[in-house]
């Protein structure tokens, strides 16, 4: 089968400094998580892939359209659903109006059926009892799902979600998971995220970007796997460990090199992604 999303050599300067560095990635249907450090270039990528930013050099394919032609452009954009990390949301719009907005631009012309489908999104996102409310009205929280509810409109095959979990309560992020994971099988959904238990949880895929360019692309697992044999918890901290804490019930939890008799844990995806940069955090010099 045709991957939905194929780029090569991507990059994107802004000025004298390097966004992407050259990014080859090839997307399919399920959900593809990007991590990365902040001013890693996830923004820039998935900016790109919405066709609301021209890369400077590579090429990019979605659904076999290039989106550098006017015509490519509009065939994906018909495909498209996208939820910026800035929402520049239209404060005086109730959340009804302003989805409803958005459908009218996405060609819903029948105004009987959009009306439909725009209670179906506010729906899955848990927003119908404050359809009417102004947005400006609404919480962080909520205005993050009015966001989503628009990028869901007419089941898009491309769904792309810059930080969609940012600012949602524990009970919204699990219908957050719900609502995408639903038809995942059928589309491709392709989301930044700085949460690595969002992505443990509902990812086939992640892609790690550091510096713009691609410094991890598997499975959640093996990502985990990279900390196999890494973790471990003990009553006393271990000054050589990469990172360590104290946890609730008052032992050591931590990654890096354990003693031969250490007590070892199963390694999260969070783990891994710090063993990727050798545990080195940013900005400290060798
Ligand atoms: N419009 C712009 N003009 C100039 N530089 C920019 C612009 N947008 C992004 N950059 C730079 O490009 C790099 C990548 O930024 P980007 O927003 O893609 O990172 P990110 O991975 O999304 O980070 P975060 O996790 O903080 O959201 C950064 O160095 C940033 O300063
Ligand atoms: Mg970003």
């Amino acid at each position: 089968m045709e991957p939905i999303v194929v780029t090569r050599g991507l990059t994107k300067r802004y000025g004298r400094s390097t966004a992407l560095a050259g990014v080859d990635l090839q997307l399919e249907r399920g959900i593809t998580a990007l991590l990365g450090p902040n001013g890693a270039g996830k923004t820039t990528f998935l900016r790109i892939l919405a066709t609301a930013l021209a890369p400077t050099t590579g090429s990019l394919r979605v659904f076999g359209s290039d989106p550098a032609d006017p015509g490519g452009r509009l065939t994906i954009r018909r495909q498209l659903g996208y939820v910026p990390q800035e929402l520049g949301l239209f404060d005086n719009f109730t959340a009804f109006d302003f989805v409803d907005y958005v459908a009218i631009l996405k060609e819903h012309v029948d105004r009987r059926a959009r009306h439909d489908e725009v209670r179906r999104v506010l729906d899955e996102v848990d927003l119908s009892d404050v359809r009417s409310k102004k947005i400006r009205k609404l919480s962080g929280g909520m205005r993050r799902r009015v966001g989503l509810a628009q990028a869901l409109l007419g089941d898009p095959a491309l769904v792309v979600l810059d930080e969609p979990t940012v600012g949602l309560d524990p009970e919204q992020r699990l219908r957050f998971r719900q609502v995408i994971s639903r038809q995942a099988d059928q589309r491709c959904v392709v989301l930044s995220t700085h949460m690595t238990e969002d992505v443990e949880a509902m990812c086939d895929r992640v892609v790690v970007l550091d510096h713009g360019a691609v410094a991890f692309d598997g499975t959640p697992a093996t990502l985990a796997g990279l900390a196999h044999d890494r973790v471990w918890v003990a009553d006393r901290p271990e000054p050589s460990a990469l990172v360590s804490w104290r946890t609730g019930e008052g032992r050591h939890r931590m990654v890096g090199e354990p003693p031969s008799d250490a007590e070892l844990l199963a390694p999260t995806v969070q783990d891994g992604y710090l063993l990727l940069n050798g545990g080195v955090p940013e900005g400290a010099s060798a």
